[in-house]
């Protein structure tokens, strides 16, 4: 397919390549007047999620404002839990609601009978990026991991306590269990859509996998990846896949030592030396870069971008952030950040 041999791509297999290949978590977003005014247009932020063409141009601003060597489908990782029956809302400003809470007799409602229903605007606007996107430019299609999507689907909303989801889990690990086997099911089934209609690389999404006991992660984090991973590769052995769980230290070995991930994202707090001994001759590494130094811009962050890039000179990498960019980031100061690594 096109874009298959493409730097991104190659550097995910493990070629290593100078400067390596930049794409930004949330590249598209509040961040950037062009976003605000394509949201203002489709009305709420599900409203855009769902219409294909709208979204196809948000995905494309920021390949458009700043040469980018990856494009990512523009839509949540709270679709899912939509699309399985529970009802989501975004309020201006209070992010996401979930409602109801999930309690066992909302588990049992779930049900993925209609999910490809719901979910074929967003296979519609991978194939629109697909059409439209250069084919220099590989389209990332993603999700949330199932413990991520299964917290906001728990809590209602956003985490705020995380010892009560721990609590759930030793009081009722059968729910958790159950409910995290639904989403490796349907995620499983909606990224083979996407890799279907177009994608051409994986990212999975575990942003809140940082704080739990060993035995709990490999339950809820580890293994739920493995299995969809390799459901993936079973399907499409060629569509490179990165995982990103945030904050688990040095358990991301773990996540790099699957034997169908392909690269793994590093969040802001892991040592970057530690990632280049330990992590690259596992798997391709991606990110690092504290997105709120992007806020801050100039001499700071130019710097600690070229240390960056050059602490994995010599090994496949994807300049990439420790997590997305903030809506206050200044859209120049991304400019120069990739100005900065091109030109190192
Ligand atoms: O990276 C990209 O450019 C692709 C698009 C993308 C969005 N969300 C768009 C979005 C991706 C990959 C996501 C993933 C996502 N969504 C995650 C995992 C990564 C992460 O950021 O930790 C999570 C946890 C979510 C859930 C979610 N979506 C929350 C908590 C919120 C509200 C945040 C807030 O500040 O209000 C969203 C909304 C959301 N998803 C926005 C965007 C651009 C902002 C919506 C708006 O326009 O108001």
């Amino acid at each position: 397919m096109a874009g298959d041999d493409t730097l991104f791509i190659r550097t995910l297999k493990g070629e290593a390549s100078s400067p390596p290949p930049i794409w930004f978590m949330r590249q598209a977003g509040r961040y950037l007047p062009e976003y605000r005014a394509t949201r203002a247009e489709a009305g709420s932020f599900l409203d855009l999620c769902y219409n294909s063409k709208l979204a196809a141009e948000v995905t494309f601003q920021p390949i458009r404002r700043y040469a980018l060597d990856a494009a990512i489908l523009f839509a949540d990782i709270l679709l899912i839990p939509q699309a399985l029956g529970q009802h989501v809302a975004f309020e201006q400003g209070e992010g996401p609601k979930l409602s109801p809470p999930l309690d066992a007799g909302g588990l049992e409602r779930l049900s993925s009978a209609d999910i490809h229903k719901t979910l074929g605007p967003i296979y519609e606007t991978v194939r629109l990026l697909r059409a439209g996107l250069p084919s220099e430019v590989p389209l990332i299609g993603f999700a949330g991991a199932p413990w991520t999507v299964a917290t906001y689907m728990m809590a209602g909303g956003s985490m705020k306590d995380p010892a009560s989801l721990r609590h759930r889990f030793y009081d009722d690990r059968a729910f958790v269990t159950r409910l995290i086997d639904t989403l490796v099911d349907a995620t499983t089934a909606y990224l083979i859509r996407q890799i279907d209609a177009g994608a051409q690389a994986i990212q999975l999404f575990d942003t809140w996998a940082g704080g739990l006991p060993e035995d709990v992660l490999d339950a809820v984090c580890l293994e739920p990846a493995a299995r969809i991973a390799e459901r993936l590769k079973g399907h499409s052995p060629e569509t490179p896949i990165i995982l990103f769980p945030k904050g688990v230290g040095p358990a991301l070995k773990k996540f790099a030592s699957l034997g169908d991930c392909d690269a793994v994202g590093i969040d802001f707090a892991t040592p970057w030396d530690w990632a280049r001994e330990t992590i690259s001759p596992l798997a391709t590494v991606q990110g690092g870069l504290d997105p709120l130094l992007v806020v801050a811009g100039g001499e700071p962050m130019i710097a600690a971008a070229r240390r960056l890039k050059e602490t994995f000179d010599g090994v496949p990498y994807v300049f990439n952030l420790g997590h997305g960019f903030t809506p206050e980031t200044p859209p120049e100061h991304v400019s120069s950040l990739i100005d900065a690594i091109r030109s190192a």
